[in-house]
């Protein structure tokens, strides 16, 4: 899984590959590399583990000569562990073919031992070594040839690009399964894993689609399906715009993007609540369709899949809805029962996830409509989708989602407020309360991070614990969740969520005075219940952390640290425990001394399966 862009024009490639590859880190940053053909069509090839920066480093240090054509990548390693030899891209005995690769082969294992009965040596653990040795095994002169015979033979998911010493003035590109753009610009062409990565260059862009091939020279782009039709491409011409994210001060994006959140949430109300009147622009969802749907499910990874579990508590409560949730992967080999009666919902925070896409495209293909809950325009979930509910949120950078997820939320509270109004299973007045408690919710965030530097001395306080829990019942189970989820990402301690109720069936056994329990307890129907909880684990000696609604001074008994958050409706607590949630992992992170925007092992967005 990774990023890759490619070039073909008349300027110097490298500069070019390497501003639009720093755009793509965040599919992917354990080590990354870039081949160029030069004027005498040598194939130079430059690899560097690590991140992006450090194959800057290694231009800096080996300048090239001028290129102009060139492919670029960067890694998260999927087979073989990261390192100069694993980094993309791979050649072929002859030193003549390069190939970038996103995605799985997953029958490499065959064409391997099929190149290597032909004498292929291979150098790396990779499984994409395997498409410059079969391209080149193909090859009899006619690079466009030896490429389509060769992915005849590839089974899994890839986005290729390929350059070859015997032919400077050409870039190929070829797509199953894994996302690929052509830039068109003007006597240039690019190729590159999304928009965003090639905006600076040009607008006008050919998504290409699922066993098509693009042979790129400067002058022209030509498509081709996989039998070598030729086909007729559609240029869009892109109309948003991506600002280059930066620090401003703060010393990491994560944090930068926790104090966002205020805002963010801000100016999705200005947009979605106008004068109180919901405005859900992108849905494209009829009423009576609403009002008519059976069911909904919920398909979503990682930080988005709990924002989606909180997402059901929403709709069910508000809208009297039944509501499924499953993680995208799990779905997608399920065989799930839905049909046009079915509302899917895909929430993404990047919109390239490999596995919602997939589950997206499984949901279609039964029927049901689809819509996307999605922060990135443009994304590949955006225009898959039957509707999309953008959430605004910004360019996030760390990888460790913060402003995605509390905007995702607050998307859910509105799709909820909608279908409950259809369906009619809110009164007016009920609805007009919830609008203004959600309206005040970004103040509240202003008042929790007053106190940021009392939950910042909390965390570093509990920063040598070896094992966190975190517990929560009813609509901050997800919650517990989320926050565990925060902590282990970019902490790497070890953390679990659990419901509280299921403490008892399991978790409690590992409560003792080396752990640390993070209670998620504010007023609520479930108050009493947590507190008896939190009284158990008081019990074993456990260490606790709770968080509680401003003013609650019984739950000082049952807690070693309490971390206030103001008094908001049961149904809405999960956007404000979000924060000091994300502040502990966040503060804990810092004092251990990890790369809290970009944790080891882990990328943003992660685009294999
Ligand atoms: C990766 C990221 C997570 C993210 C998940 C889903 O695992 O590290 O932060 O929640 O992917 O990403 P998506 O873009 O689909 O929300």
């Amino acid at each position: 899984m990774c990023g890759i862009v490619g070039y073909i024009g008349s300027k110097d490639t490298m500069p070019i590959l390497l501003d639009s590859l720093k755009k793509l880190e965040y599919r992917g940053y354990d080590s990354s590399g870039m081949a160029f053909l030069d004027h005498e069509a040598h194939l130079l090839v430059r690899k560097a583990k690590g991140k992006i920066c450090n194959l800057e480093e290694l231009f800096r240090a080996q300048p090239l000569p001028y290129t102009r054509v060139g492919i670029s990548h960067t890694r998260w390693a999927t087979h073989g562990f990261p390192s100069d030899i694993n980094a993309h891209p791979h050649i072929d005995g002859k030193n003549s073919i390069a190939v970038v690769h996103n995605g799985i082969i997953e029958n490499y294992k065959e064409l391997r031992d099929f190149l290597k009965k032909k004498g292929c040596k291979f150098v790396s653990a990779t499984d994409s070594e395997v498409i410059p040795h079969l391209i080149a095994h193909f090859y009899k002169g006619d690079l466009f040839s030896a490429v389509k015979q060769a992915l005849q033979k590839l089974i899994g998911t890839f986005a290729l690009g390929v350059i070859s010493r015997d032919h400077p003035g050409m870039l190929i590109a070829a797509r199953v399964g894994s996302p690929l753009i052509i830039g068109i610009g003007e006597k240039e062409n690019f190729i590159a894993s999304d928009v965003p990565a090639i905006l600076d260059f040009t607008r006008r862009v050919i998504y290409l689609k699922d066993s098509e091939i693009a042979v790129l020279t400067k002058d022209k782009v030509d498509l081709y399906t996989f039998e070598g039709k030729k086909v007729t491409p559609h240029i869009d011409t892109v109309s948003f715009s991506v600002t280059t994210a930066r620090k401003e001060g703060y010393p990491h994006f994560m944090i930068k993007e926790i104090h966002e959140q205020s805002s963010v949430l801000e100016q999705m109300l200005a947009l979605r609540l106008k004068n109180k009147k919901l405005v859900l622009e992108g849905l494209k969802l009829s009423d009576a369709f609403l009002k008519n749907v059976r069911k909904v499910s919920i398909v979503a990874c990682g930080t988005a899949y709990h924002a989606g579990l909180v997402g059901k508590y929403i709709i069910e409560s508000l809208g009297r809805l039944s509501v499924e949730i499953e993680t995208s992967s799990e779905f997608r080999y399920r065989n799930p029962i839905i049909d046009k009666h079915t509302l899917v919902l895909a929430v993404s925070q990047s919109g390239e996830t490999a596995d919602t896409l997939a589950a997206v495209r499984e949901a279609k293909a039964k029927g049901a409509k689809v819509i996307a809950i999605c922060n990135v325009v443009g994304s590949s979930l955006a225009r898959e989708a039957d509707g999309i509910l953008y959430t605004y949120a910004g360019q996030e950078i760390g990888v460790a989602s913060t402003k995605a997820y509390t905007a995702q939320l607050m998307m859910f509270y509105l799709l909820a407020l909608k279908l409950a109004t259809v369906r009619k299973s809110i009164t007016p007045k009920a609805s007009k309360e919830l609008m203004d408690q959600l309206l005040r919710v970004p103040a509240l965030y202003k008042e929790v991070l007053k106190d940021i530097h009392k939950i910042q001395k909390i965390a570093e306080a509990n920063s040598h614990f070896g094992c966190f829990l975190f517990l929560g019942r009813h609509v901050n189970y997800p919650s517990a969740l989320e926050g565990a989820l925060k902590l282990k990402e970019i902490s790497y301690i070890p953390a679990e969520g659990y419901a509280a109720g299921e403490m008892k069936h399991g978790p409690i056994a590992l409560i003792d005075e080396y752990r640390a329990v993070v209670c998620i307890n504010p007023q609520s129907h479930v108050y009493d219940k947590m507190s008896s909880n939190m009284q158990e684990i008081r019990a074993r000696k456990g260490n606790v952390i709770a968080i509680a609604t401003r003013g609650d001074h019984e739950i000082k008994s049952n807690a070693d640290y309490v971390i206030d958050i103001p008094k908001v409706a049961d149904i809405l607590s999960p956007l404000l425990v979000a924060l000091p949630l994300q502040l502990l992992a966040y503060y804990i992170a810092v004092k251990r001394g990890c790369d809290v925007d970009q944790p080891r092992n882990l990328a943003k967005s992660v685009t294999v399966e």
